[in-house]
């Protein structure tokens, strides 16, 4: 076990949107890191209950973070950590209820930030979007200093709102936060749907010999990161000292093409399906992806680990792992 997780043992933290692809594998690694109860805020809009670990020091709270009622029974504790992932996932999400995305990714954000400040909690970390703030013309490798102001899409104006929320309860009232910026996170966890990201939902439409469909030339590129990684990355910045009032690309530093990603894919189901390109989505404007990932790794002794094929292997076999219980609750057509 590395040493910084020793920090979370016999600790109390919640986590918002633990039923999600990232939240439930950070539940799993809070338990692992012998944490003394986990609470998780999830309203099921999205997640799943069976992808929350079930065992005795994780308490499930089924409820929104717009709402006050499930945010005062979930503070009833005494939080050491917050980690706030809970969102109204993604882009296309957002484009088509821009008003949900308000709602959930900005009210919400402020709510889960007002209510942490009144608990005193030791550490705020907000799972905030790389492939958001940095809008389409910032040049590469994406470093934290530029955000841009020209974005895209709602999901991305209102998560750049998180941020600019985060930086006043901290500048404020100096609650102690951490601003995790992701980028395409894959693996374990994540049920393909309607909104979900182009890792599951390549392997779901493989397993199903359909062509996967490309929304670009498939030349773009993208920092795909592997959770587990992305996981060793928010923990840090959940106890190094180093991270509060700051935001850190965690990202894999490595650009790969959407067209090599679905030859893997290809390659590792035996799908005949191909490849279809299906057309330019209206609001993605980012051909190219890569971050850097220098202040992580200086701050916090970020290094992330895991290779694309590794990462693709390990999501292809929690998906057929889990296939029955995903065929039931994806929202999703294949
Ligand atoms: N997955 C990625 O590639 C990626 C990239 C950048 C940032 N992020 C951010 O990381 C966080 C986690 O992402 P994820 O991929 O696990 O997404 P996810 O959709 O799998 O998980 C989000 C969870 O939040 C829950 N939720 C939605 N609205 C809620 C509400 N009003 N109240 C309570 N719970 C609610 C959903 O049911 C879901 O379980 C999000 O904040 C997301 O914006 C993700």
């Amino acid at each position: 076990m590395s040493e910084y997780l020793s920090e979370y043992k016999g600790k109390t933290a919640l986590v918002t949107g633990g039923a999600g692809c990232i939240g439930s594998n950070l539940t799993r690694a809070l338990l692992k890191a012998e944490v003394a109860q986990i609470t998780v805020l999830d309203d099921l809009s999205a997640g799943q209950r069976w992808n929350v670990p079930d065992m005795p020091s994780v308490v499930f709270i089924q409820g929104s973070i717009v709402d006050d009622e499930a945010l005062k029974k979930a503070f009833a504790n005494k939080f050491d950590f917050v980690f706030h992932l809970a969102a109204h996932f993604a882009n296309q999400n957002s484009v088509d209820d821009p008003e949900a995305d308000l709602m959930v990714n900005g009210m919400g954000t402020l709510k889960v930030l007002q209510y942490s400040h009144l608990n005193k909690v030791n550490k705020f970390v907000f799972a905030s979007s790389g492939c958001s703030v940095y809008g389409s013309q910032a040049p590469l490798p994406l470093k934290e200093d530029f955000v841009s102001l020209h974005l895209d899409t709602p999901y991305q104006i209102n998560k750049l709102l998180g941020e600019l929320y985060c930086n006043f309860f901290h500048n404020y009232y100096g609650l102690p936060v951490a601003t995790a910026r992701y980028f395409n996170v894959f693996g374990p966890g994540e049920i393909p749907g309607k909104y979900r990201n182009v890792i599951p939902n390549f392997i779901w439409w493989a397993l199903h010999q359909k062509p996967l469909p490309l929304t670009g030339t498939g030349e773009e590129t993208r920092d795909f990161t592997f959770v587990d990684d992305i996981i060793d990355g928010t923990l840090r910045l959940g106890v190094i000292p180093e991270a509060v009032g700051g935001a850190f690309n965690l990202a894999s530093e490595t650009e790969t093409k959407i067209i090599d990603v679905a030859n893997i894919v290809n390659e590792l189901t035996d799908n005949t399906g191909g490849v279809n390109f299906v057309g330019k989505r209206d609001w993605d404007k980012i051909s190219r992806r890569r971050a850097s990932i220098a202040k992580a790794r200086k701050a916090v002794g970020y290094e992330p680990k895991t290779k694309m094929k590794e990462g693709i292997s390990k999501t292809y076999d929690w998906i057929t792992a889990n296939r029955d219980r995903i065929e039931t609750s994806a929202t999703f057509e294949v």
